[in-house]
C-alpha cells in the first residue's frame, strides 16, 4: 500500500526522500511524488510507473531545493495510475500539500460540499478532498493546527498524513488513523514514515503513533498531541535490527533471501520458549479452567496468514479437542459471528496492520471475546490493540509474498498448540515431547530441504513447466491446508492460473478441468494417507496430467511410479510436517516466476501491507 515520508532538517530533503521511498517499495505501488518546500514555496514533482521515472524526473533529486518536505508511492484506489492522482496533493487555494495513506470513505460527500463552497478539484482522488478541506478551513482561520484538527474531524476513514502548509514553512503535521506511521527522532532533523526501513539509516529512535495522534515537528522539536489535542509524551522506542536485515544481502530478490531466512527466523521465534522440555509462552495466561470453557477457537486473518489458521484448525482441533474455525477477516466482521466470551480468538498477521483483520478483530473484542494476536511486527496496531500478543521473531519481511513470516507464523501455532494441548491433558506425554524433539530440529531439517539436490530438481520441473496456464495443488489434510498457500504463492508471483484442492474433492467437479498438460502439483505427506493420495494422482495422470509430487523421503520410491517428478522431504512429527512440506513450494513458485520473467519481489497489483478494506 502507499508509503509516506516526511523530512525536516538540515540536509537536502528530496534525495533523503527518495531514498525513504526506495525502502518503502517493498509495500507496492503505482506512481510517486514529492513536495519539497523552498525559500519560493511549494516544489511537487509526481510521476506514474516506478521510483525510478520521478527520481529521472528530478535527478535524483537535484532540482528540488529545500530541507522540508513530504514524499509518497502510491497505490491505486480512487483514480488510475497517473501523474494527476500521485500525491501530494495540492489544495486548489495552492497553500496545502498533503500525502496520504488509506481511504477517505465519505470523500464524496466531502468533495460536494467543498465544490458547493467554489473549491476546485483536479484529481479523482479521496486524498484531494483532504487537502482542499485542510485549504478550506486555513482560509478561514490562517491556523495551520486548527485546520488540520478541524478537517479531521469531518473525515471519516482510515488516514496516515503528512500536511505541509506553505504559510508555515519548515513545519510538517502528521496525523493518523488505522493506517500506520511512525515518527523519527533525529539530531536537528525529524522523520515521519510508513514503516521502520525508510528512515533507519538516519536514526534508530523512533515513536509508534496511536490513532488519533498528530505530531507537529520542525528540525528541532515535535509536540504530539491525542485525539481530544492534548500534549502527550510519546515512548521513544529504539530499532534493535539494523538495515542489512530489510536489504537484499546478494540475493538476486528478497523473496529467495527471506526463503533462506526460515531456519534463522524459526529459531529465533522457537527457541527463546522451549525450556525444560516444555513450552513457555511469553507470559501468557492460559488455564486448564479457562481453556475448558472454551467452545470455540476462531483463528482470523487475510491471505497467507488465513492459510496458516486453517493449518492451525486441524492442529488444534487433533490435539486440545476444542472445536476450532479459520476464518478470512474480511468476511468474520460482516457475517455475524456467534462470538463471545466463552470463543479464544487468535489473530494473525505479519503486518499487524491489515485493515480487514484489524477490524475483525476490534469486532471480536466488541463481543466480550479474549483476543490473542501472533504479530510480527512490534508496536503494529493489531498488537496493540489485542489482549495478548506473541510475536514471530521474522525479522522484516520485504517480500510482497510472505515465506518466513508464514512459517514462523506456524511455529507459533505449534507453540500454542502444545501449551493448550499441555494444560488440558489432552496429549500424551510420548507425543508431546516427540513434538518438542521436532520443534527443536525443525530450523535444521528446514535447511536440509534447502539443499542444493532439491534446489536443482525444482530448478529443473520450474523449467519444464513454467508454460503452463493451469495448475492445480492437491493433498489430503494437513497437506490440504499448505497447498493453499503453494498455489497462492504461484498466483503472486508467477501470474499462473492456479488452485487447491483436497485431494479427495477433486473428483467432485474440478477433475473436469483436467487435461493433457494441467500441471498438478501433489503433496503426499501423512504417511497413512499416501495410498489415498496416490490414488488421486492415478487419476488425474489418466486424464493426461504433469504430476509433480512432494513426498516423504522414504516414500519417494513409490511415488516415482505415479509422478512425473518428485521431490522428497524428511520426515518429521506429523503436527510440523506442513513447514517442511511448504518449503518446495515456496521455491517452485519462485522458480516459474523467474521463468516467466515477473518482478518477484514487486508483483503486479500487490501490496505488502493492505491498510485499506
Ligand atoms: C501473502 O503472500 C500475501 N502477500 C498476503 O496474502 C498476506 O498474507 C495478507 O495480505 C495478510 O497480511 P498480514 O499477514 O500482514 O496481515
Amino acid at each position: 500500500m502507499c508509503g509516506i515520508v516526511g523530512y525536516a532538517g538540515h540536509h537536502q530533503a528530496a534525495p533523503l526522500l527518495l531514498d525513504g521511498l526506495s525502502k518503502l517499495e517493498y509495500r507496492g505501488y503505482d506512481s510517486a511524488g514529492l513536495c519539497v518546500q523552498g525559500e519560493n514555496g511549494f516544489q511537487v514533482a509526481k510521476a506514474k510507473g516506478r521510483l525510478q521515472v520521478l527520481r529521472e524526473q528530478v535527478h535524483d533529486g537535484q532540482d528540488l531545493i529545500g530541507t522540508v518536505g513530504i514524499g509518497h508511492t502510491r497505490w491505486a484506489t480512487h483514480g488510475a495510475p497517473s501523474d494527476v492522482n500521485s500525491h501530494p496533493q495540492v489544495s486548489d487555494s495552492g497553500r496545502i500539500a498533503v500525502v496520504h495513506n488509506g481511504i477517505i470513505e465519505n470523500d464524496a460527500a466531502l468533495r460536494a460540499d467543498l465544490l458547493a463552497k467554489g473549491v476546485s478539484f483536479h484529481s479523482e482522488t479521496d486524498t484531494e478532498a483532504v487537502a482542499n478541506l485542510i485549504g478550506w478551513y486555513y482560509e478561514q482561520c490562517g491556523d495551520f493546527v486548527a485546520s488540520v484538527r478541524q478537517a479531521v474531524k469531518r473525515i471519516r476513514g482510515s488516514y496516515a498524513l503528512g500536511i505541509l502548509c506553505e504559510d508555515n514553512p519548515g513545519t510538517i503535521i502528521a496525523v493518523k488513523q488505522d493506517s500506520p506511521l511512525i515518527f523519527g527522532f533525529g539530531k536537528g532533523e525529524n522523520f515521519i514514515a510508513s514503516d521502520v526501513p525508510a528512515i533507519l539509516k538516519y536514526t534508530q529512535t523512533v515513536a509508534y503513533l496511536d490513532d488519533g495522534d498528530m505530531a507537529i515537528f520542525n528540525n528541532e522539536y515535535v509536540t504530539f498531541l491525542n485525539a481530544a489535542g492534548e500534549p502527550v509524551a510519546k515512548q521513544r522506542e529504539t530499532i534493535t535490527w539494523e538495515l542489512a536485515a530489510a536489504e537484499r544481502g546478494g540475493y538476486d530478490h528478497f523473496m529467495l533471501k527471506e526463503i533462506y531466512e526460515q531456519p534463522k527466523a524459526l529459531r529465533a521465534t522457537i527457541s527463546p520458549r522451549l525450556m525444560g522440555g516444555r513450552v513457555v509462552l511469553d507470559g501468557l495466561e492460559l488455564s486448564k479452567e479457562y481453556l475448558q470453557s472454551l467452545k470455540k477457537i476462531y483463528l482470523v486473518a487475510c491471505g497467507s496468514a488465513y492459510y496458516v489458521s486453517v493449518v492451525a484448525k486441524y492442529t488444534i482441533e487433533k490435539a486440545c479437542r476444542i472445536p476450532t474455525e479459520a476464518m478470512m477477516a474480511s468476511e468474520f466482521r460482516y457475517c455475524d459471528p456467534v462470538v463471545n466470551e466463552h470463543n479464544l480468538v487468535i489473530i494473525i498477521s505479519q503486518s499487524g496492520e491489515t485493515a480487514d483483520t484489524l477490524a475483525a478483530l476490534r469486532e471480536a473484542k466488541r463481543r466480550g471475546a479474549r483476543t490473542l494476536a501472533i504479530v510480527n511486527v512490534v508496536g503494529s496496531a493489531i498488537a496493540k490493540t489485542a489482549d495478548d500478543v506473541i510475536y514471530t521473531w521474522a525479522g522484516p519481511e520485504i517480500a510482497v509474498a510472505t515465506t518466513k513470516a508464514f512459517t514462523t507464523q506456524l511455529a507459533v501455532v505449534y507453540l500454542l498448540t502444545l501449551a493448550m494441548a499441555e494444560a488440558l491433558g489432552t496429549m500424551s506425554q510420548e507425543d508431546y515431547t516427540q513434538v518438542i524433539q521436532g520443534l527443536e530440529k525443525l530450523p535444521e531439517q528446514v535447511e536440509s530441504v534447502l539443499c542444493e539436490e532439491n534446489v536443482k530438481k525444482i530448478d529443473y520441473v520450474a523449467k519444464r513447466y513454467c508454460d503452463h496456464h493451469d495448475a492445480f495443488y492437491i493433498g489430503r489434510n494437513l497437506d490440504s491446508a499448505i497447498c493453499l498457500e503453494g498455489s497462492l504463492k504461484l498466483k503472486e508471483v508467477a501470474y499462473l492460473h492456479s488452485e487447491a484442492y483436497p485431494a479427495g474433492e477433486l473428483k467432485h467437479g474440478p477433475i473436469s478441468l483436467i487435461e493433457d498438460g494441467t500441471l498438478v502439483v501433489c503433496l503426499a505427506t501423512i504417511r497413512e494417507l499416501f495410498e489415498k493420495t496416490t490414488s488421486n494422482i492415478k487419476e488425474v495422470k489418466a486424464r493426461g496430467a504433469d504430476v509433480v509430487c512432494i513426498t516423504l523421503e522414504e516414500l519417494e520410491g513409490p511415488a516415482e511410479q505415479v509422478a512425473d517428478s518428485t521431490i522428497g522431504i524428511p520426515a518429521i512429527h506429523p503436527m510440523l510436517q506442513p513447514t517442511l512440506a511448504l518449503i518446495p513450494l515456496q521455491l517452485l513458485a519462485y522458480d516459474v516466476a523467474l521463468n516467466r520473467g515477473c518482478d518477484v519481489d514487486k508483483p503486479r497489483n500487490l501490496a505488502k501491507s493492505v491498510t485499506v478494506e
